[in-house]
């Protein structure tokens, strides 16, 4: 029984490992920094102004459309280059929304991407 209840919180472990390092930000590095802005905004920005990773994993489910991205819908300037960024989510954001949104957080939280 003893044995059993390890295997079982091995597994769960298991689980909370590879939920953690299901999305890898590698290819987001080449426009965008934790805190400041490159060719798309800084991180930490992004992360304030949405608040929470399930807010932005919602915007990501509703197909991301521009009018629903905080930063896009509110900044001219990166607003012209929204079609850049849907380029970058048909390519490693869909179908990955939870764990892109929950990537982005965990980055700005320990400021490393
Ligand atoms: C080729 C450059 C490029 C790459 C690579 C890129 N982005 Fe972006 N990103 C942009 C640009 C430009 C914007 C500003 C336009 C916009 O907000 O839609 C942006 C904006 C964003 C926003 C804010 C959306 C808003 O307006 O509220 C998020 C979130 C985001 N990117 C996440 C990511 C993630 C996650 C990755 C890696 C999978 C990534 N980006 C890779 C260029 C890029």
């Amino acid at each position: 029984m003893k044995s059993l209840k390890l295997a079982i919180v091995a597994a769960g472990l298991m689980t909370v490992s590879a939920t953690a390092s299901a999305f890898s930000t590698a290819p987001c590095k080449a426009c965008h920094a934790i805190d400041h802005d490159v060719v798309g905004p800084a991180w930490k920005r992004v992360a304030e102004k949405y608040g929470s990773a399930d807010a932005l994993a919602k915007v990501f489910k509703d197909g991301f459309k521009v009018e629903d991205r905080k930063i896009a819908s509110t900044e001219p300037k990166f607003k012209a280059q929204a079609a850049t960024m849907t380029g970058m989510f048909n390519t490693y954001i869909k179908g990955h929304e939870d764990d892109a949104a929950k990537a982005l957080f965990a980055a700005v939280k320990s400021g490393k991407m």
